[in-house]
């Protein structure tokens, strides 16, 4: 296990929160909620019915276990009815309201982060990304000041601390929520991702605003305006966190190497040093983080989203035990 991620559990099991894992179906959600437990890195909260959960995974310890059964739990009116106000105006009925706590459990874990009878929430092993975050952009919504929900990856160096990644890891984002976010959301999603190398990552937080031009040195007025939206961002995200050590545009070696970001960004405290990356849109950081994972062989633990009031996590519906473990970590941390 990395040394970033011995940090993250270590800091998890001191907080004792409450997670809820919706997805009791899935067994090797059940095996992880176990091992949680046992391992006192956190409290969890799994929903489903017991009797099923206790059948399909037999020799599976759930002593200290909390299980919810939507269907049969005390709370589900007063969640129905709470669902139904926030909902009703997007066309939202009372009975509908009920029938959706039947059937989404991660809608179900959504209101019970709402009242606060949770902590946070990792749902995503056996659901897709929409059908995970939804729920929770619906109900939970944004935290104070942030506009949109981004993720990040921690990306975390194979051999530790290099030449161009003197802190041995660094985050990237937004490379899974955000397809062609806006200038005002890419500045959201620098802001959002530096809170997350401070707080998840455990490092002071320079970030970089990635492009294919740095300063100006390239331009694409007539195509897509890819250029202008970065170095907007960059000026959205000043402006609101002026105390951010944040800059760009920048390519990425103009972010990273001392030797180019002095040529090319010479007044710049972040060019040659950047251990936060933003990409200008969900192309360039999904295939981003993958080149660095692929070929650099560097650990991505994420994607960590960030910016919602409270925290929610999607697992990849590859994930195995270790990932979820993870995940739960980093959420109680949120
Ligand atoms: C994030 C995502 C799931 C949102 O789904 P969606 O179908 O666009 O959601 P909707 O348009 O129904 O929006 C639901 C609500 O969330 C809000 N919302 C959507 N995206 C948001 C964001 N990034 N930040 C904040 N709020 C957001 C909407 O305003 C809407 O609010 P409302 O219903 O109260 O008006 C979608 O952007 C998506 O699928 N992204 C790519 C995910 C993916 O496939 N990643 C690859 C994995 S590596």
């Amino acid at each position: 296990m990395s040394n970033v991620l011995e940090t993250i559990m270590t800091k998890a099991a001191a907080l004792n929160k409450n997670i809820v894992l919706p997805e009791g179906e899935d067994k090797r959600v059940v095996e992880a909620a176990s091992k949680i437990v046992k391992q006192g890195l956190a409290r969890i909260t799994l929903l489903g019915n017991p009797e099923e959960i206790a059948q399909n995974n037999p020799g599976v310890d759930l002593t200290g276990v909390t299980i919810v059964d939507p269907k049969n739990y005390a709370k589900t009116a007063e969640y129905a009815a709470m669902l139904y106000e926030l909902r009703k105006a997007k066309g939202m009925t009372e009975e509908m309201a009920l029938q959706t706590l039947h059937t989404d459990y991660t809608m179900y874990g959504a209101m019970m982060l709402k009242f606060g009878d949770v902590d946070g929430l990792v749902s995503g092993a056996c659901h897709s990304t929409a059908n995970t975050l939804r729920p929770g952009l619906q109900v939970i919504k944004t935290a104070p000041g942030i506009k949109t929900v981004s993720s990040s990856f921690i990306m975390v160096a194979p051999n530790g601390p290099s030449k161009y990644n003197p802190d041995g890891v660094a985050v990237f984002g937004d490379c899974a929520i955000n397809i062609e976010p806006s200038a005002q959301e890419l500045a959201d999603i620098a802001i959002s991702s530096a809170a997350t190398a401070k707080n998840i990552a455990g490092i002071e937080p320079r970030v970089a605003m990635l492009s294919f031009s740095t300063k100006g040195s390239g331009n694409d007025d007539k195509f897509f305006k890819s250029v202008p939206k970065v170095q907007e961002a960059t000026a959205i995200a000043k402006a609101s966190a002026p105390d951010l050590k944040l800059d760009g545009e920048f390519q990425f070696d103009a972010a990273v190497a001392p030797e180019v970001g002095k040529l090319k960004a010479p007044d710049s405290t972040v060019a040659g040093n950047a251990n936060v990356f933003v990409f200008p849109n969900i192309n360039a950081g999904n295939i981003g983080y993958k080149i660095a994972q692929r070929f650099g062989g560097y650990m991505a633990l994420g994607p960590i989203c960030q910016g919602f009031a409270k925290p929610i996590n999607d697992l990849s519906r590859g994930c195995n035990v270790d990932d979820i473990i993870a995940v739960v970590a980093i959420t109680a941390l949120q």
